[in-house]
């Protein structure tokens, strides 16, 4: 036998970088995350009634939380409040004892995301949505869930933020008393796989922008976290600057910086935002943008309006889109840095964990 591997492919699993591999683990991911599900039934039965939220969470862990935020004002009317960790104190100000505080940090080390979580234990219950095992969060928080998502190597988060959603999305579910959410749950793995197996498609694209030097990410509702989260990954692995907006708010500034330099990437799926969403995407189409939208594959209006459309399948809804509709994005980075000779696992300037304040 010969053997062709080094250590360091073997680790990697045959893959080019952990982050591609990482992508490559969410639907297996989601399947961990949802066994789940009975320890937080029973950390819902102990809290009770829950009136108010308050998420508090730093980078991609903040775009979770901003998706939480819809969630429990959409489905349990319960008021939510996003904050970043490192703004806590200055804004916690309203704070009190029926106030649920959940931080969400993949490593439970961020020193943001910790020193608020000190805070907020003076006041209120605090519940700590965690991937690393004993770590610090896990210590002082009054409850805490793990995502499940196993160890993540490349910095930019990708299948622990999918984790993050998918234990946001069961927490919701048994809070808010919408039992269908756990059910539609367990369908989005074989989505995404589905996805990934088609994955040269959206390599195709990346090729085709790896030259550009700004871009946006548009999306409203649901879609708005997905949009700044694709922004994120953008800037933090490829260097091109990408602003995530929400597409109702392009009008008021944004709008004057498009031209057909500036790639528009649309987050449309289905439901109630998606005919506003197209129309702004006919606003950017007049000013040059070559846009490129993900949305339902049979959804023919995109099909005319976007330049590319990437297909997510049609069974997706708004509320679910956020999971499955992030992951082209997260490929559209990934092979654009490769392409630009990136290295996508250790972005320049950037920590896995970041701790200090
Ligand atoms: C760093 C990482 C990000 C992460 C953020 C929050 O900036 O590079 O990927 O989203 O910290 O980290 P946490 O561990 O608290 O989720």
């Amino acid at each position: 036998h010969i053997i062709d591997w080094t250590p360091d492919m073997a680790e990697k699993g045959g893959y080019d970088h952990f982050m591609i591999k990482e992508i490559h683990e969410q639907p297996e991911a989601i399947k961990n995350t949802l066994m789940e599900l009975t320890d937080i039934e029973k950390i819902v039965n102990k809290m009770g009634n829950v009136k108010r939220i308050c998420f508090v969470a730093c980078g991609t862990s903040y775009h979770a939380s901003l998706i939480g935020k819809y969630l429990f004002e959409s489905l349990g009317g319960i008021p939510t409040d996003v904050i970043l960790a490192s703004e806590f104190k200055y804004s916690a100000g309203s704070l009190d004892k029926d106030t649920l505080v959940i931080l969400i940090s993949q490593s439970g080390e961020t020193a943001d995301t910790l020193k608020a979580l000190r805070t907020a234990k003076n006041t209120s219950k605090t519940l700590a949505i965690v991937n690393v095992l004993g770590s610090t969060a896990t210590r002082e928080a009054d409850y805490i869930i793990y995502t499940r998502a196993g160890p993540e190597i490349g910095v930019a988060a990708t299948k622990t933020y999918i984790s993050q959603l998918t234990c946001i999305y069961m927490l919701a579910g048994l809070l808010c008393k919408h039992g269908d959410l756990v059910d539609k749950l367990h369908e989005i793995p074989q989505i995404i796989q589905n996805m990934l197996d088609n994955e040269d498609y959206i390599k195709a694209i990346a090729q085709k922008y790896r030259d550009a030097q700004d871009f946006f990410f548009i999306g409203r509702g649901f879609s708005y976290p997905t949009a700044l989260e694709g922004a994120l990954k953008l800037k933090e692995i490829t260097y091109i600057h990408g602003e995530g907006y929400a597409a109702g708010e392009l009008k008021h500034g944004p709008l004057a910086l498009i031209d057909d330099e500036v790639p528009v990437v649309a987050v449309t799926p289905p439901g109630e935002s998606h005919d506003k969403t197209v129309s702004n995407v006919e606003e950017v189409r007049a000013r040059g943008a070559h846009v490129i939208a993900v949305g339902a594959e049979s959804d023919e209006n995109l099909q005319s309006e976007a330049e590319d459309v990437i297909g997510v399948d049609d069974s997706i809804d708004e509320i679910m889109s956020p999971i499955p509709y992030v992951v082209p994005l997260q490929l559209l980075s990934y092979y654009m840095s490769v392409a630009r000779g990136i290295d996508p696992d250790k972005p320049k300037n950037l920590a896995k964990c970041v701790t200090v304040e």
